[in-house]
């Protein structure tokens, strides 16, 4: 297949506003940038849509997909009831990465929600998906545009890397703004859960509602998960990742009296920058300045960096659990299948 790459201001061109409508009317798929991460879009209301976007990821089917909108009161269309709380969450954080979990109406086929009854919605606070999602004239079921199990997509380069070829169209939006996924929360239930944390965290949200929520998203799963994207293999790179959790003297004292175990391995840490001092082994870091924000935005480009490293075994310091440090520690729990050692 060929795939046509897009520049964002070719799209209030009408000759590729027509050429967008009529892939996404042939169930075709678009790859395009919101603030969180890139997107592999097609028509929501489609089967054979929702079935080539798991095909193109070479994701399983019954892994749900978000709907993406470009207005508040959409939302209303797809779903069988929006309680007051939702409402209220609505209204502060769209558009904006929050994805709400809701009962699906008979207008949202089962293909998109990967057969359940639920469905997750999102109005993302991107100029140009909510542009392309207004041309599309439909909802866009989107998940993160990476082939399954792999990190997710925050640059062009990464997209093009993993689906040039596979998909009709491809965006160019630039970096994503903040570089990883929406929070996703369950409205359906009370009080409210939690299933996977993002930059709008819980104490926002609870202050919002003025209610205590629920939090389920750092449990390791076992047996039915109520998010079914949390039992796959996530966000790995080629080499493996372990987590140490602790000063970084004692975690550089670990990983250097690793070496016997490490001969022929090429061996990664990634700390802060001034910590390279302390370790035998190559230092990457995730932001030079060492704030949460530039942490989050370089995530999954450093961990894509790793297989252009060649890197067989990838140590991350732990790098605590406050504010953005919770969904961004989610991610890379993931990425090392929880393995985590505390020194
Ligand atoms: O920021 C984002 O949310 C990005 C951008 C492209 O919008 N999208 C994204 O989609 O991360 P995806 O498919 O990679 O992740 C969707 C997550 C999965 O963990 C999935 O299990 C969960 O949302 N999810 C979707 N529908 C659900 C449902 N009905 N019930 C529970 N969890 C659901
Ligand atoms: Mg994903």
């Amino acid at each position: 297949m060929k795939t046509k790459i897009l520049k964002p201001s070719s799209l209030n061109n009408k000759t590729v506003k027509n050429l967008i409508k009529e892939t996404f009317i042939k169930s075709g798929l678009v790859i395009f940038p919101t603030e969180t991460v890139y997107g592999i879009g097609a028509n929501a209301l489609s089967p054979e849509a929702a079935k080539k976007i798991y095909k193109a990821k070479g994701r399983p089917s019954d892994n749900p997909l978000i709907v993406h909108i470009a207005a508040k009161q959409d939302v209303k269309k797809y779903v069988k009831s929006i309680n007051q709380d939702a409402f209220h969450l609505i209204n502060k954080f769209w558009p904006g990465p929050l994805t709400l979990i809701f009962n699906k109406n008979a207008v949202v086929p089962k293909e998109t929600t990967g057969n359940l009854n639920t469905v997750a919605i999102r109005m993302p606070n991107n100029k140009v998906a909510l542009q392309l999602i207004k041309i599309a004239g439909m909802p866009l079921a989107a998940p993160s545009a990476n082939l399954s199990g792999k990190p997710s997509s925050t640059k062009f380069k990464h997209v093009y890397q993993d689906f040039h070829g596979r998909v009709d169209i491809i965006i160019n939006g630039g970096s994503s703004k903040i570089g990883i996924e929406s929070t996703v929360v369950d409205t359906t239930v009370k009080p409210f859960v939690i299933l996977r944390p993002g930059s709008i965290t819980k104490a926002m949200i609870e202050k919002t509602l003025n209610k205590k929520v629920l939090d389920n998203s750092d449990k390791k799963p076992v047996g039915k998960v109520k998010s079914p994207g949390m039992k796959y293999v996530h966000y790995k790179p080629n080499g493996q990742v372990i987590i140490i959790e602790g000063s970084t003297k004692k975690v550089a004292a670990y990983i250097n009296a690793q070496s016997s175990n490490l001969v022929g391995k090429k061996v990664i840490v990634v700390t802060k920058k001034e910590n390279a001092k302390y370790f035998n082994y190559k230092v990457v870091s995730f932001s030079l300045k060492n704030s949460q924000k530039e942490i989050a935005h370089n995530l999954f480009d450093t961990l894509r960096k790793m297989d252009d490293l060649g890197a067989d075994i990838i140590f991350v310091q732990h790098i605590g659990s406050k504010n953005l440090a919770y969904p961004i520690m989610n991610r890379l729990i993931k990425a090392a299948a929880y393995k985590v050692i505390k020194v």
